[in-house]
């Protein structure tokens, strides 16, 4: 299985998304100022992996100190990775959760404290690994047998520390002995579903088969497909599911044809905070993704743009919500927040 991002002496060495499938590159990040541009530049990408991406940006800012006041170099470290991408609640997650372990640690000497938040860094990654295998685990009885998984974007091992949330459903569901496949839509307009999902998958030997984003009606009333999972990049209280643009059209196609829809995420993505998806800032990203293919114009000169990086699929659409802690169904209100405080 592909690293997506590992702490070593040196930095944080992370796989460069943005070059796959074609080329297998790695960026070595030295300071917290290049992670906080590979979030931007999605070098790294994907809820869990921003998550993790931050908190190792915050250890490498620790590590390099600029001024005599610590304290509020570090507040501008936090600052900095925060305004990466609004949408992921994982990364100010992530970043709290670094706040926390630092604020608990004023007074002792700065040695000590950077290598507490390095060893955080680091045990956040582990963390993820184990907790999407967890998702895995809990969410490979739900997927039917000798049928097709649909999945849109990415969700897997790229998008986390490893393994993946939607895609380690697929992987557990595979190692459980189930004899499955997958869908990938292309996920316009930055083609994570094609460029990642098919690659990744390929890579571990899973059958998949890439289909356009508009296929994906046809394909769901066709009757091969056993159900969808994706991934999310927030989750309100009332389960309504912030992910990539485009999954919600997927939701509601598949409800309209009897295929269950679920998402697979950590508990770090629920944001119990917001009552529903009303809330949840939705990322607004250049124009030229849309009027652009791999730097190739592909609309007239001039023309108006929307780009919503993620839209909000109402919880009606959702048959449940998988997570290491076990499978939230309706009413979303009473068992996320079970699950949330259950340890
Ligand atoms: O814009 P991206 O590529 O960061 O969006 C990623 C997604 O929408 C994923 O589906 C989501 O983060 C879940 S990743 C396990």
């Amino acid at each position: 299985m592909v690293e997506t991002i590992v702490w070593t002496d040196g930095g944080v060495v992370m796989i460069d998304q943005t070059r796959l499938p074609l080329e297998e590159v790695y960026v070595t990040c030295r300071t917290y100022q290049e992670v906080a541009a590979a979030i931007r530049e999605m070098v790294i990408r994907g809820a869990p992996a921003i998550g993790v991406a931050a908190a190792m940006g915050v250890a490498l800012g620790a590590l390099h100190p600029e001024g005599a006041d610590f304290d509020g170099h570090m507040e501008t470290v936090c600052k900095t990775l925060a305004a990466t991408r609004p949408t992921a609640v994982n990364l100010f997650w992530a970043i709290d959760r670094m706040k926390k372990l630092y604020a608990s640690l004023r007074g002792r000497p700065v040695a000590e404290i950077q290598g507490a938040l390095v060893s955080e860094g680091v045990r956040v990654r582990e963390e993820d690994i184990a907790i999407c295998r967890a998702i895995g685990r809990n969410g490979a009885p739900l997927v039917p047998d000798h049928k097709t998984v649909l999945t849109h974007c990415n969700a897997g091992a790229l998008a986390t520390a490893g393994y993946g949330t939607a895609l380690g459903v697929v992987r557990a569901a595979v190692e459980s002995g189930k004899t499955i496949d997958v869908f990938s839509d292309e996920t316009r307009p930055l083609l994570q579903g094609s460029r990642l999902t098919a690659w990744e998958l390929q890579q571990d030997g899973i059958p998949c088969t890439q289909i356009t984003d508009n296929m994906a009606g046809h394909f769901l009333k066709s009757g091969r497909i056993g159900c969808v999972v994706v991934g999310a990049d927030r989750i309100a209280a009332n389960g309504d599911v912030a992910n990539k643009i485009g999954t919600y059209s997927v939701a509601v196609l598949a409800k309209e044809n009897g295929v269950p829809f679920y998402v697979a995420a950590p508990i770090s993505t629920l944001d119990l905070t917001l009552a529903s998806g009303d809330g949840i800032p939705i990322e607004q990203r250049a124009a030229w993704e849309v009027t652009h293919v791999f730097g190739r114009q592909v609309a007239p000169e001039g023309i108006a743009v929307q780009n919503p990086a993620f839209d909000v699929t109402p919880a009606r659409y959702v048959a449940a919500i998988i997570t290491e802690r076990g499978v939230a169904r309706a009413p979303y209100r009473e068992s996320l927040r079970k699950l949330e405080e259950r340890s």
